[in-house]
């Protein structure tokens, strides 16, 4: 009987390093990843490119729900303009919907024969998938996410005024906190990590540690 699949759900706020630590997770332990940020500003950029406010929760949900996965794949996706546009349609009840089985189906069975599967997000333990094997929450300061996502907008050769980056994380934070559907939210089972004082290293050697552990077990589980 070969092992069986886990899940680890990687919750947090915009820039708090969560893809890195979701990637980097998944090469190690040989899980697929689902970053379900990137679906969320695949609906915000159609919504853009359909010239139609984010706000239209109807025109919106129809485009969530004809959204195919290679919308996934296209460009402009990580810019600034597409992730405040991301998290006006994530407030959104019906297009939270029509996302939902999706991201449930990717971390049932994960694409590629994968032991399992990482999938970083807002509500990924509490709402997507809240019996995960392991939930972690990271967690830094405005001021903190936004001078690494002005540095990686920088990086990318995008013009990037600190002041205006910790403006529209902070306006994000407060859109994805305060809504009433699937808000971000430590799920109560969550390991909180504050990546202030911890460097990216830092927090994946302790959740390599986290899991270690549970690969083992599955594998035990797998074999009895
Ligand atoms: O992780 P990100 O910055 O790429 O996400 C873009 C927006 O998508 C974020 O501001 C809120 C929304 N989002 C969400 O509501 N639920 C998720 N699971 C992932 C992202």
């Amino acid at each position: 009987m070969s092992a069986r699949n886990i899940i680890i759900a990687v919750d947090g706020p915009a820039a708090s390093g969560k893809g890195t630590l979701s990637r980097r997770l998944a090469t190690q332990y040989n899980l697929a990843y689902l970053d379900t940020g990137l679906i969320y500003r695949a609906v915000g950029r159609a919504v853009l490119d359909a010239g139609t406010n984010p706000g239209d929760a109807v025109a919106a949900t129809k485009i969530a729900e004809a959204m195919q996965p290679d919308a996934l794949e296209r460009d402009g996706l990580r810019t600034e303009e597409t992730g405040a546009a991301a998290s006006e349609v994530a407030a959104v009840p019906g297009v939270r919907a029509a996302l939902l089985d999706f991201q449930r189906r990717f971390a049932a069975t994960p694409p590629g024969g994968k032991a399992g599967a990482v999938l970083d997000g807002r509500d990924i333990g509490t709402v997507i998938c809240p019996d995960a094997d392991l939930k972690l929450f990271l967690m830094a300061s405005p001021e903190v996410r936004a001078s690494r996502r002005a540095s990686e907008l920088r990086d990318r050769g995008e013009a990037a005024i600190y002041d205006a980056v910790l403006a529209s994380l902070k306006a994000r934070d407060e859109r994805d906190s305060g809504r009433s559907e699937a808000p971000l939210l430590p799920a109560d089972d969550a390991i909180r990590l504050d990546t202030d004082a911890l460097d990216a290293d830092a927090v994946f050697q302790i959740a390599s540690e986290l899991t270690a552990k549970i690969a083992e077990a599955a594998d035990e589980a797998g074999r009895s």
